[in-house]
């Protein structure tokens, strides 16, 4: 989730600039940059690292005045496409140098956009998506940057937030987006842009919030509203009554409640770049490097640590279910003490999110040096898992703040269910009506998401009667039981409520020896053939006097009758409910954690990457 911010007034632009970025730390990121246009021409610089590195870089030259200009762009960079580096850091510039670009997002078509311009005489210097766009609006200016924004545009297919200065247009600043978050401020004299609102309020709390393929064209005194054809639009601004610390959070009270909310936008990001249209739809991992070479293998092994492992354990019935290969997850800090038999041919699957946990990492070098091939996933690009693996796929949720995991877990799911898919297509266990009644699932699922996010109330209401409970117990069978203890997890973490989570058809060998009226038991059932189960389960519950909960599709009347509170979450298939059930079980913890009185994002003696053992 990088961040963009742009200004033209009077003033200078680079310390603009850098206290704008500065307001945008929060969304992360791991290299920073910035141009400035001055009298002799664009001027850029650019950092690995914190942005104090490109401060200190530029500090000389602030002070001899080498950086003066009063228009500029500025970003964070978040790293989706190469490794977090000086050159790969934004503002991206075309062949000559004239035209800077920074982006937020990511552009999808950029491998064909790429071949062609290369073709037409581009020389491409990073490893990026976004130099695409500085190279195509090259080939498309004619001396007016607009006109060579809106013929950009119809090329470019993906996510975007653009900021765009030229040399030859030393007046304006041009912002357009769509589908990632960008802003325009209104100032005296002055206007700017930025990915979120903290970076303007020092200057100004008159905002236009840009609809998606909307332009702004900013100059000193004005900003002008056009839409992707370029037809003129008259547009009103909005009063921002946040303070700066609100206003980072998008208006949550939570970072992880934002992260919550962020999921089907996530999601969307992870599986769309993989979704390839011809005739049909298929899965596309050849970026990756998912060939036929891995499909003869005997045996896939999946190490991870917490909510990673969670991901992990859906991960071997999605295998096992779809590729028909053994599979077997292991929590890493296990995998690695245990003397582990190694093959040759199993596949190795390591998850982490930050890509930096010691025990994972320690797993994933034992499976190496006995010659195994690695398949990571992982959200960090260029964390040391993406380096040392053999095969990276990046989830895309974007820099995750509050320790408990939310989004990386749903997108580490959308990954582990296009491999499992696309490894079940190559060993020809996945038929063709298969696959794509699967993927016509996977792609209703940030819809879906956002269907069940928009019944939170539900949730927070039976929080506010269940918060106080002593324990709580998740329970189901299969998917369901790896939501479990992805659930009863999230629950412990941040509210600190004794929570477990346990197979249902273990209840009866112990776990139903805890049960009282003290208890709270959430039974989650998505298992179709297994209801019949679920439901003895629940009574079973009830009848030792415990409150019992349950989280069902919205067309099952099954449970109504057992259970005290039913959660109704939309249809899908059996195998990929994880990902919406998971949902109103994130929402639960969070509100218990709040109506404790805690803090959800920073949950006691927790880290959110621990790189020792
Ligand atoms: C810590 C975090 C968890 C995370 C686990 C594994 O315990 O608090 O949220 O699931 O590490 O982290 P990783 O970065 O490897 O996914």
């Amino acid at each position: 989730m990088c961040g963009i911010v742009g200004y033209v007034g009077d003033e200078e632009a680079a310390p603009v600039l850098i206290s704008g970025l500065k307001r945008l730390e929060y969304r992360g990121y791991d290299s920073a940059g910035i141009a400035v246009l001055g009298k002799s021409g664009l001027a850029i610089r650019k950092s690995k690292g914190a942005l104090k590195f490109l401060e200190e870089k530029i500090a000389g030259e602030l002070k001899e005045g080498a950086l003066n200009g009063t228009l500029g762009i500025g970003h964070t960079r978040w790293a989706t496409h190469g490794e977090p580096s000086d050159i790969n850091a934004h503002p991206h510039t075309d062949v000559s140098g004239k035209i800077a670009v920074v982006h937020n997002g990511i552009i999808e078509n950029h491998a064909k956009l790429k071949e062609w311009l290369i073709s037409h005489g581009a020389n491409f210097r990073s490893e990026t998506d976004t130099e695409v766009i500085a190279h195509l609006l090259n080939f498309y200016y004619h001396g007016d940057l607009l006109k060579a924004v809106i013929e950009a545009l119809k090329r470019l297919e993906g996510s975007y937030a653009l900021g765009i200065a030229c040399e030859d247009e030393p007046d304006r600043i041009i912002a357009v987006r769509k589908e990632c978050p960008l802003v325009a401020g209104a100032g005296k004299g002055e206007n700017l842009i930025a990915s979120d609102v903290p970076a303007l309020l020092e200057y100004t709390r008159e905002v236009y919030y840009l609809e998606d393929r909307e332009i702004a064209v900013l100059y000193r005194d004005r900003i002008e509203f056009f839409n992707a054809e370029g037809e003129r639009r008259e547009k009103q601004s909005s009063h921002v009554e946040w303070d700066a610390a609100a206003a980072e959070k998008g208006g949550y009270e939570h970072f992880m409640l934002k992260e919550i909310h962020e999921q089907p936008k996530a999601l969307t990001d992870t599986l769309r770049a993989r979704i390839k249209t011809y005739a049909t739809k298929t899965i596309n991992l050849e970026e990756i490097g998912f060939d036929q070479s891995w499909a003869n293998a005997n045996r896939v092994v999946i190490a991870a640590c917490g909510t990673a492992w969670h991901a992990g354990v859906i991960g071997k019935y999605a295998f096992e279910r779809f590729a028909r290969i053994p599979t077997e997850a292991d929590i890493a800090s296990e995998y690695r003490y245990r003397n582990p038999i190694f093959n040759p041919r199993d596949i190795f699957l390591i998850i982490s999110q930050s890509g930096e946990t010691a025990d994972t990492l320690a797993a994933m070098r034992m499976a190496k040096k006995n010659g195994n091939r690695i398949i990571a996933i992982t959200n960090a690009v260029g964390s040391t898992l993406a380096r040392e693996a053999d095969l990276v796929m990046y989830t895309w949720a974007g820099p995750e703040i509050a320790v408990a995991s939310t989004k990386a877990f749903t997108t580490q799911l959308m990954c582990i269910y296009l491999i499992a898919l696309q490894l079940g297509r190559l060993r020809e266990t996945v038929s063709d009506t298969e696959l794509a009644s699967c993927i016509e699932a996977l792609e209703k699922l940030p819809e879906q998401a956002e269907q069940i996010l928009a019944g939170k109330e539900n949730i927070q209401r039976f929080a506010s009667q269940q918060f106080n409970k002593a324990k709580v117990f998740y329970m189901g069978r299969l998917f369901d039981y790896a939501v479990s203890l992805e659930s009863a997890l999230k629950l412990k973490e941040i509210s600190y409520t004794h929570s477990e989570a346990f197979a249902a058809g273990e209840l009866k060998h112990g776990p139903i020896a805890l049960v009282d009226e003290t208890t709270l038991v959430t039974a989650l059932c998505t298992q179709t053939a297994l209801f019949d189960k679920m439901d003895s389960n629940i009574k079973e519950v009830k009848a030792r006097r415990a409150a019992t909960a349950v989280i069902t599709y919205e067309d099952v009347d099954y449970f109504d009758k057992t259970a005290d509170q039913v959660f109704r979450i939309p249809r899908t298939l059996d195998s990929l409910s994880p990902i919406l059930s998971i949902i109103p079980c994130q929402l639960y913890a969070y509100y218990c954690s709040v109506l404790r009185g805690l803090d959800p994002d920073k949950p006691r003696n927790l880290a959110k990457s621990v790189t020792v053992e």
